[in-house]
């Protein structure tokens, strides 16, 4: 006899010889949640029934926490391991290490040059057990020329799979407009880049080569070129932008206009990034405000951080090598933060954003 069990998002055919290994994962499941060691005793003690009962509402709750459904019906995990930097081998070990402490999806990108090592490390692992986002360049950035945006994307697209050594992935993105819009600090001349790239996107979609297509870095004037463009059958479902504690409220007009579309707004460079680190350990890392509540909830301030983002619903790519620095980057559902905290943390911001324009997009109107 055979029983299938959805856990976040993996799905397993459990038969009897993996019972008793079944059985040890949700108890470990259980044990790192808010009364899960009570649901589980419960149900392997004296109270099986109402133990049992709680034990699945405890698990149920567990595993809505930890992925977003996209507007497509597809279940995508709200933590994600990058691998934003790294060549082959880097990008190979991370993801290995990743996978050790729990990680489920993985993101990387053409422009990264490590879809090689990504794939390396995901091949010891079972298709359906990991979830695979990848990007392709935006018009006009190397691999994609202006002019044969439609073509070149195709290409990139399915280089990707064979670089990835899959036949499918999970999510891919357009990684940036086309490269006109920096110069002029909108999308809304260039369209029909736009238009020939996601045409593309659409196609690889419907071919299920992929079970979701976005963007990312997409300001308001690049979306506009795809909104109501129902005659290409789809629009974004993903929208990856740049979104870290200490940019104050400038997020929220990106987010408004992610609820208009419908689309999973999804936040990279969670912790100020790498390029940025130094800036994060300086100013936030050192915010009293942010020490004290990372203390309330005994947690680290990277951690906090993280919290702060996914307690909005927001999904989010971070990254590490170091295999303790992962662990605590997937630590979030055990504990929430108040909504005072949240306004506290909302409105911090760093010195570097009142310089610079949030994801490159406040000018791109
Ligand atoms: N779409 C885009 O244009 C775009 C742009 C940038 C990034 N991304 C994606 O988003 C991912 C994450 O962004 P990011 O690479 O900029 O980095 P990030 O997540 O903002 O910060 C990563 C840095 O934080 C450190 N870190 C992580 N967890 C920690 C913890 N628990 N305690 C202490 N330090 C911790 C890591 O150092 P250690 O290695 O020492 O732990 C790493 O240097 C990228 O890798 C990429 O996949 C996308």
């Amino acid at each position: 006899m055979a029983y299938e069990v959805k856990i976040g998002p993996i799905r397993q055919i459990v038969g009897q010889s993996r019972k008793a290994k079944f059985l040890e994962h949700v108890e470990i499941l259980a044990h790192g949640l808010p009364l899960g060691p009570l649901a589980w005793n419960m149900a392997y003690g004296n109270i099986p029934v109402l133990g049992a009962i709680a034990l699945v509402l405890v698990l149920d709750v567990a595993c809505a926490d930890q992925t977003i459904t996209l507007r497509n019906g597809v279940r995508m995990p709200m933590v994600a391991a990058g691998t934003f930097l790294y060549n082959n081998s880097q990008a190979e070990a991370s993801v290995d290490a990743a996978l050790s402490v729990g990680f489920h999806m993985f993101d990387t990108a053409t422009d990264y040059n490590n879809q090689v090592g990504v794939g390396r490390a995901l091949s010891k692992t079972a298709r359906g057990e990991f979830f695979l986002m990848t990007k392709v360049p935006g018009c006009g950035e190397p691999g994609v020329r202006i002019g044969h945006c439609y073509e070149d994307t195709k290409t990139a697209l399915s280089k990707s799979l064979q670089l990835l050594n899959v036949t499918f992935v999970d999510a891919v993105l357009l990684h940036t407009p086309p490269t006109p819009a920096l110069l002029l600090r909108t999308c809304t001349p260039i369209c029909d880049m736009i238009r020939s790239q996601w045409q593309a996107m659409v196609e690889f979609y419907n071919s299920s080569r992929t079970r979701a297509i976005g963007v990312s870095n997409y300001c308001d004037s690049c979306m506009g070129c795809l909104e109501g463009e129902h005659s290409l059958g789809e629009t974004p479902m993903i929208n990856q932008v740049m979104y870290n504690f200490g940019m104050g409220s400038h997020w929220r007009g990106l987010n408004d206009t992610a609820h208009r579309l419908n689309l999973t707004l999804q936040a990279y460079s969670p912790l100020g990034s790498n390029l940025m680190h130094n800036l994060f350990h300086e100013s936030l890392a050192k915010d009293p405000d942010a020490i004290r509540i990372a203390a309330a909830h005994n947690r680290s301030i990277f951690n906090l951080a993280l919290k702060f983002i996914t307690d909005q619903g927001i999904p989010l790519v971070t990254k590490s090598s170091n295999p303790v620095h992962l662990k605590d980057d997937l630590d979030l559902w055990s504990y929430r933060l108040t909504r005072n905290e949240t306004a506290i943390l909302q409105a911090k911001k760093s010195p570097f954003y009142e310089s610079m324009t949030t994801y490159m997009c406040s000018q791109w109107k």
